[in-house]
């Protein structure tokens, strides 16, 4: 993920990348990783799509424990001409676009503390990797990564970074995708989350709505807790169709006139597949 306000920590190289140093990980490293790996994958099949369940196997490699990155982009490689790299935490904006429009992920390179299995702020190795990399491996999924990368190159000299990063935001991090007449996860945020994989699909508080490009790039998010909204796509093809096909230039000048969306609000024109109580918004924070 990118933040816009930060210093390059010394030893980091011009790009922000770092060695990964997977021989300084502890055992307990390890087993948090291993520990939250087996939490997910029994989770996880029947609600999360079977595109990630099959890329899952990219991440099965021949050491236990956290991914090597060196080992794990050389599998993503042959996969669909993606790498890891190891950053220190979050990078600006123009480097994380950078990596991205080169088909470069960058991923923390810490894992959390056995004390923060269920909730962390900062993106750590296990949700970088575990959350982002398996869909890395479909070739859809991929082509859309890099040309985000790209738009955020474009969106950076069109002042438009924000309403592109909501993009990646209700996409990336938080997306449902329709299967039949249901739904499932894709969203790394989600399915990094034990709480929010069954939250995002199964809880009445949340909204799910239709994915629509300009509602999306108009509508706030909350970072400290479960999403009010969830964005459903109907495929990873449409995905990419609608923002690859689509000049975003047009499209944010028309939405620099028009007011944002509060989280949790629902619109007329919205394609409602559920209509939430908000009952968890209600009880955590104040309205
Ligand atoms: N089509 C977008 C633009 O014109 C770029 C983009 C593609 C952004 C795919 C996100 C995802 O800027
Ligand atoms: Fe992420």
């Amino acid at each position: 993920m990118a933040d816009a306000s930060l210093t390059r920590p010394a030893g980091a190289a011009a790009d922000w990348t770092i060695p990964q140093g997977w021989d300084r990980y502890s055992a307990e490293d390890h087993a948090t990783w291993d520990t939250l790996f087996e939490r997910q994958a029994k989770l996880l099949p029947g609600r999360v799509a079977p595109e990630f369940i099959a890329g899952l196997d990219v991440l099965r490699l021949s050491k236990p424990g956290i991914p090597d990155f060196d080992e794990l982009s050389d599998r993503l490689m042959k996969a669909t001409g993606w790498q890891v790299v190891a950053v220190p935490g979050l990078v600006p904006d123009d480097v994380f676009f950078d990596h991205l429009a080169n088909r470069r992920f960058v991923s923390g390179n810490f894992i959390r503390r056995p004390e923060q299995l269920d909730y962390l702020q900062e993106p750590d190795v296990f949700h970088d990797v575990f959350g982002h990399v398996p869909l890395l491996a479909h070739p859809v999924f991929a082509d859309y990564m890099q040309a985000y990368g790209q738009g955020g190159q474009r969106a950076a000299g069109l002042g438009a970074i924000q309403r592109l990063s909501r993009l990646y935001w209700y996409t990336v991090e938080f997306g449902l995708i329709r299967d039949g007449d249901g739904m499932k996860l894709y969203g790394a945020g989600i399915v990094s989350s034990s709480a929010e994989s069954i939250f995002a699909l199964e809880d009445p508080s949340p909204n799910r709505i239709g994915f629509d490009l300009a509602r999306v790039m108009r509508t706030e998010y909350r970072i400290d807790d479960f999403q009010q909204n969830y964005f459903v796509i109907d495929s990873f093809d449409d995905l990419l169709d609608r923002t690859l096909n689509t000049d975003f230039g047009p499209l944010y000048a028309e939405l620099a006139g028009q007011p944002d969306i509060p989280v949790g609000a629902l619109l007329p024109d919205d394609h409602v597949f559920t209509r939430g109580t908000q009952a968890h918004a209600r009880a955590n924070h104040a309205a």
